[in-house]
């Protein structure tokens, strides 16, 4: 399996950067701004876009595993990789927003050591026009997790 940076977004990565993240302005916004990476093994498995925020501060703000490929370890290679991307690179803090509906994301998440800083309640209701179902719950808020490098 193969990480690599890549500067052009075909349909397939953009498919995946919609499974993470349904609300195509925004992701079309912080795809133009973030250092985008695609993992592959003959052909595309996922995607990590990383954003620098605020000084020394590096967010994942999207993560995405091909459906036929999820549950295989690849999530947790592209987050391990976003880790050491961070640490070569001298940010100090990397930072995750995710549903509080995403059980397993939170679950993979806080195994690879986030820890949750805060909630941001309301997020997916202010900046998503269609409401969100997920694991039977009405998405309304957005968890923060960050890990110290
Ligand atoms: N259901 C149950 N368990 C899961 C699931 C799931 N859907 N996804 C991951 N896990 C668990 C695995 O069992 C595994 O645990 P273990 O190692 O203790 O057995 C662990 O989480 C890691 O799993 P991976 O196989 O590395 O995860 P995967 O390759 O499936 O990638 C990801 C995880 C990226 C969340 C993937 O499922 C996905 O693309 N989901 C849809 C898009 C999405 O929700 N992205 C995150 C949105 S938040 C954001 O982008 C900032």
């Amino acid at each position: 399996m193969n990480i690599k940076k890549i500067t052009t977004i075909t349909a397939p990565h953009y498919e995946l950067l919609l499974l993470a993240d349904p609300a195509k302005k925004l992701v079309n916004d912080y795809v133009k701004r973030g250092i985008v990476f695609e993992i592959a093994q003959n052909h595309l498995l996922g995607i990590i876009v990383l954003l620098p925020t605020r000084p020394e501060t590096l967010e994942i703000v999207n993560i995405a595993v091909h459906p036929a490929f999820q549950g295989e370890g690849i999530g947790q290679k592209l987050l391990a990789f976003a880790l050491e991307y961070a640490k070569k690179e001298n940010y100090q803090t990397i930072e995750i927003g995710t549903s509080s509906t995403g059980f397993p994301q939170l679950y993979l998440y806080q195994k690879m050591g986030f820890r949750m800083t805060s909630i941001d309640k309301d997020f997916f209701i202010r900046h998503y026009e269609e409401e969100i179902v997920e694991n039977g719950l009405i998405l309304k808020d957005m968890v923060r997790l960050s890990l110290d490098l």
